[in-house]
């Protein structure tokens, strides 16, 4: 699918030959001279149309447009929430196999937050998961075009959210794909498939790579399955080799039964999409790949299945991570934050500017939080000020937890340096805290997504968030260099 920006106004966008043309009406819209306007103030007048978000007056026809299909949509405040309310609304109701051109115009001039929200809505709300289908109905969207009279102030912005959506897709592509299309080496492969991109390389670790380093808290995991593990590092060059880089490194359990420590039946098919993290992190390379920044990216990629069989990981069991500490694995449903710790633990060597870790890491965050901000822990107070902001512009939110040092009280064991669980309480707190042991030699952030990755119910699938954040994050950092 294809986006592009076209400077102008309701008139001209109306003689533009598409399939459907949406306008977006904000509540103090005033009509200009032209006939299209007179009728969206006739429709506001008469109450037949609301500038309430969400809001939409069908068309069909009009003489005042070329389109056969003409949605007027209301877009209240016009800021980027009512305009995503508006245009998943919007969207959705002329969506059909027969839409390959659509405009999208702003009444009156479009704010640069507008503009991004209505490139990430009508992808979101035309995204199509067909890999496991037989008969295969994709997307047949091709071509959006939106239009606005001041394009050349909100062109930037615009081509970021472009670039954001990109990726955004692939995160939710592989977040969908049942564990048995996404398997460790199938999303190695994604990964060094990405490296065909220009400024990308990619290295894949296998298992005994992985035993050298001595990763035994990952490979702890990773032992319960017959699938190998993987650990793929991603490496995005726009900078000068001297530049220090930012690494990314994302949970990539590509099926997470709990292990011996087993999750109840229901909605367990849902823990197929505890490789989200993994997802954006190959997503945010896709982004970069497109937007091109002048600053270096790492991403790591430790995944495994959480499984049983005869060898898998015991609770009370044991293991000594990449860094020399041991861990008592009291609970192997706590398997992400081994994973990570060995992931941390590499990025060491990178002597890097910012670690970021995301991971759908506890149910807890989904009870703190729910689906609407993912939690942001961060070791500096400037780096999680700068991902709170990203998130902010990118409309793709989250929220500061703590990370006191009386969190991790829990986590103190008779036979190891740690355990892997610190009880229910404060459970996404104490997982970040289990992580911040890892952390020491470089700033550091956790995102936990596991209630924002994907939506349950109906509409069950991936989100591709953080996308967003993350790319917005890297975007700043590199324009501040
Ligand atoms: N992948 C899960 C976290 C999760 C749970 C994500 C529900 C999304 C929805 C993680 O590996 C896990 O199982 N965490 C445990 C930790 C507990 C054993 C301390 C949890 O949250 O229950
Ligand atoms: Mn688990
Ligand atoms: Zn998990």
């Amino acid at each position: 699918m294809n986006f592009e920006l076209k400077p102008m106004g309701l008139v001209v966008a109306s003689t533009e030959k598409c399939d459907a043309l949406v306008i977006l009406v904000p509540a103090d819209f005033k009509a200009g001279k032209d006939d299209l306007s007179a009728l969206v103030a006739q429709a506001l007048k008469s109450a037949d149309l609301e500038a309430k978000p969400g809001k939409l007056l069908a068309l069909y026809r009009p003489v005042q447009a070329n389109a056969a299909r003409v949605v007027l949509a209301g877009i209240g405040s016009g800021s980027a929430r009512d305009v995503r309310t508006a245009v998943l609304a919007a969207v959705a109701s002329v969506k059909s196999p027969s839409l390959k051109k659509l405009m999208i115009c702003f009444a009156t001039p479009a704010r640069e937050e507008a503009v991004r929200a209505v490139v990430t809505a009508t992808a979101d709300a035309t995204y199509t998961y067909t890999h496991t289908k037989s008969k295969p109905e994709g997307r047949t969207l091709s071509k959006v075009v939106v239009a606005t009279t001041n394009a050349t102030e909100v062109q930037a912005s615009f081509d970021r959210a472009a670039g954001i959506v990109i990726g955004a897709e692939l995160a939710k592509e592989w977040a969908n794909r049942p564990a048995n299309h996404a398997t460790p080496t199938l999303l190695a492969e994604a990964a060094k498939e990405l490296a065909q991109l220009p400024k990308i390389s990619c290295e894949v670790l296998g298992h005994k790579e992985v035993a050298k380093l001595g990763m035994g808290a990952f490979m702890a995991v990773a032992q319960g399955s017959d699938q190998p593990l993987k650990f793929v590092i991603l490496k995005y060059s726009g900078a000068a080799k001297s530049q220090a880089s930012t690494v990314l490194v994302g949970k990539g359990i590509t099926f997470d039964c709990g292990g011996i420590s087993i999750k109840p039946a229901p909605e367990m098919d849902e823990m197929k999409f505890d490789m989200s993290g993994a997802a954006s992190v190959l997503g945010v390379f896709r982004s970069l790949a497109a937007l091109k920044p002048a600053i270096n990216v790492v991403g790591l990629i430790p995944a495994c299945e959480n499984l049983i069989n005869g060898a898998a990981v015991k609770p009370g069991d044991v293991v000594t991570s990449m860094s020399g500490q041991t861990i008592e694995i009291l609970n192997t449903d706590a398997e992400g934050r081994l994973v990570l710790c060995d992931a941390l633990t590499y990025a060491e060597r990178f002597k890097p500017t910012a670690v970021v870790d995301i991971a759908t890491l506890t149910g807890a965050c989904v009870i703190a939080l729910g689906g609407v901000r993912s939690g942001l822990f961060a070791s500096k107070d400037e780096l999680g000020a700068a991902l709170f902001a990203a998130g902010e512009a990118a409309q793709d939110l989250c929220w500061r937890m703590p990370l006191d040092e009386e969190y991790a009280e829990g986590l103190k064991t008779t036979f190891a340096d740690v355990a892997n669980v610190g009880g229910r309480a404060g459970g996404a707190i104490t997982a970040a805290k289990f992580l911040h042991r890892f952390t020491e030699k470089f700033p550091w952030a956790h995102l936990d997504i596991a209630g924002t990755a994907w939506k349950s119910g109906a509409a069950k699938g991936g989100t591709g968030r953080p996308v967003g954040l993350l790319v917005e994050y890297l975007m700043t950092q590199a324009n501040s260099k």
